[in-house]
């Protein structure tokens, strides 16, 4: 599928559900959001058709999200479901973690290729503030759980805030020192309570401040190259040939690591410009409707529709996919809905 501007479109974000068993303050209100009624949220069969007919329109990847995707009753028949779909090459999914203890393997045996791990800090304390309630040590089993259970390639995902990380970045990427992960920080988006936080904003180079020895992993033509250093010594890279595979182990993110790392640092930077160009995605809610850009007002209903309606529907939306948003200091997102309901 292409929209008018030329951009491929193809990687779907499927949210499954806008309930979270945590309320984390850039995100969530902190009394939580109310259940929908039963009929509001689309059933399992429903979800897999709306999927369905993006991937015979070219979607590749489907990355499910929430909410928290590991709240949603019959999540594990929905991966079945979906990682046996004719052409999609990639399904993935953005967790809070709290729940991959017992969640990795069966989700691993249902079909699902990769998995986002949300992780803002390494303070038990700090955790439990931040998401009202979360345990960390229930997130790191979980990340053990996911291993064990074969998952590669494990991203986390960090917000960048000031005055509440932001002593803890050079710990956070440093998980990737010992282990094969890939570290993104995430700069905070003016959406949903995160709007009402312009001081928390801190920029990702930040991270680049606090660990030094990062470079720049770079991708030209067939060679890559050590932007900062030049240098090119064997054992950096085999590494950045690791990551430079399929969508560079980042996907939006800038890639670095040093040397002697097993994995990458990854820093997203959705507020500045570069982003939109390439942007591949659309988004599902799990009401059914599709979303066009994560920062635009416009939904187009997909309930009800099947067959040739449903599939004429999203691509007829997808030529209509905004240039980009124009998110600002001054100007917050144009998205009716926050975050726990469009899943990032
Ligand atoms: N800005 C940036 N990231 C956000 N997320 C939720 N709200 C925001 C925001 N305002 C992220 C979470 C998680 C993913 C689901 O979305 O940290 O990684
Ligand atoms: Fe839940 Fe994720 Fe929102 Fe935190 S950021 S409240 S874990 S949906």
């Amino acid at each position: 599928m292409t929209d008018g501007f030329g951009r491929t479109i193809d990687y779907l974000r499927l949210s499954v559900t806008d309930l979270c068993n945590l309320r984390c303050v850039y995100c969530m209100p902190p009394e939580g959001v109310c259940k929908r009624d039963h009929g509001e949220i689309c059933s399992l069969e429903e979800l897999t058709e709306l999927a369905a007919a993006c991937v015979t329109l070219g979607v590749k990847k489907i990355r499910l999200t929430g909410g928290e995707p590991l709240v949603r009753r019959g999540i594990l028949d929905l991966v079945k479901g979906l990682s046996a779909l004719p052409g999609l090459e990639e399904l993935t999914m953005t967790t809070n973690g709290t729940l991959l203890a017992d969640y990795a393997a069966p989700l691993r045996a249902a079909g699902l290729n990769r998995l986002n791990v949300s992780l803002d800090t390494l303070r038990p304390d700090r955790c439990r503030a931040l998401t009202r309630g979360g345990e960390l040590e229930r997130v790191f089993a979980g990340l053990e759980a996911a291993e064990a259970a074969g998952f590669r390639d494990i991203r986390l995902n960090a917000v960048l805030l000031k005055g509440v990380n932001e002593d803890e970045l050079g710990d956070l990427a440093r998980l990737a020192k010992d282990r094969p992960w890939t570290v993104r920080f995430i700069e905070l988006m003016p959406i949903g309570p995160g709007a009402a936080m312009p001081d928390a904003f801190l920029p990702a180079g930040r991270v680049l401040e606090a660990v030094p020895e990062l470079r720049e992993m770079q991708s030209e033509g067939s060679g890559i190259k050590d932007q900062r250093s030049g240098n090119r010594d064997q054992e950096m890279g085999e590494q950045i040939l690791r990551f430079a595979r399929n969508d560079g182990a980042g996907g939006v993110a800038r890639l670095y690591t040093a040397p002697g790392w097993a994995g990458a640092v990854g820093l997203i930077t959705p507020m500045s410009c570069g982003f939109c160009e390439s942007c591949s995605r659309i988004r599902i809610t799990a009401d059914g409707k599709l979303k066009l850009c994560l920062h635009s007002a416009e939904e187009i209903p997909l309930r009800g529709l099947h067959g040739e309606a449903l599939t004429k529907t999203i691509q007829e939306a997808v030529r209509r996919k905004p240039a980009g948003h124009r998110l600002s200091d001054t100007q917050p997102s144009d998205s009716v809905r926050p975050m726990n309901e469009i899943g990032g």
